[in-house]
């Protein structure tokens, strides 16, 4: 279980991210913090590139600076968005999300701060994982 108080505060790290957004083609600049097991918190913003396809969503950064830093477990993963509509993590990012926090807990917050919270296997039912490429029972 995490804190109201430990939430907020990846809210705001999250919205402060969101100010780094390089979104100049869908001007939907998203900010996102992630929780590692160890404590630390990393945080990311998408990063687009005139070659749309190419473009690199806030949570898919902030999980890739942590683990290129040595993180392997994700406790939780706050995302940021403008206006009044929270948002939810696109199929690829749950998936990678997935790869180092089966259990983690999603926090989708609007500009004003409010916010819902599900956890990943809510929003990945009956994920693929690296336990099935090692053959390892799962659940
Ligand atoms: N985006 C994110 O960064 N995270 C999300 O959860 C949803 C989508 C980005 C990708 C793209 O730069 C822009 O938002 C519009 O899709």
């Amino acid at each position: 279980m995490l804190s109201e108080e430990k939430i907020k505060e990846l809210v705001g790290l999250a919205a402060g991210a969101r100010e780094r957004a390089y979104a100049p083609y869908s001007k939907y600049p998203v900010g996102a913090a992630v929780l590692f097991a160890s404590g630390k918190i990393y945080t990311g913003c998408n990063i687009e590139n005139a070659s749309y396809g190419l473009s690199n969503c806030a949570e898919r950064t902030a999980v890739f600076k942590g683990v290129s830093e040595g993180e392997q477990e994700i406790v939780a993963v706050a995302v940021a968005v403008k206006g009044k509509t929270a948002g939810s993590p696109c199929g690829a990012c749950r998936q990678v999300i997935r790869e180092f926090g089966p259990k983690a807990l999603l926090i989708s917050a609007a500009e004003n701060g409010e916010y819902f919270s599900k956890t990943l296997e809510e929003l990945l039912p009956d994920s693929f994982g690296p336990e099935y490429l090692r053959g390892v029972e799962h659940i």
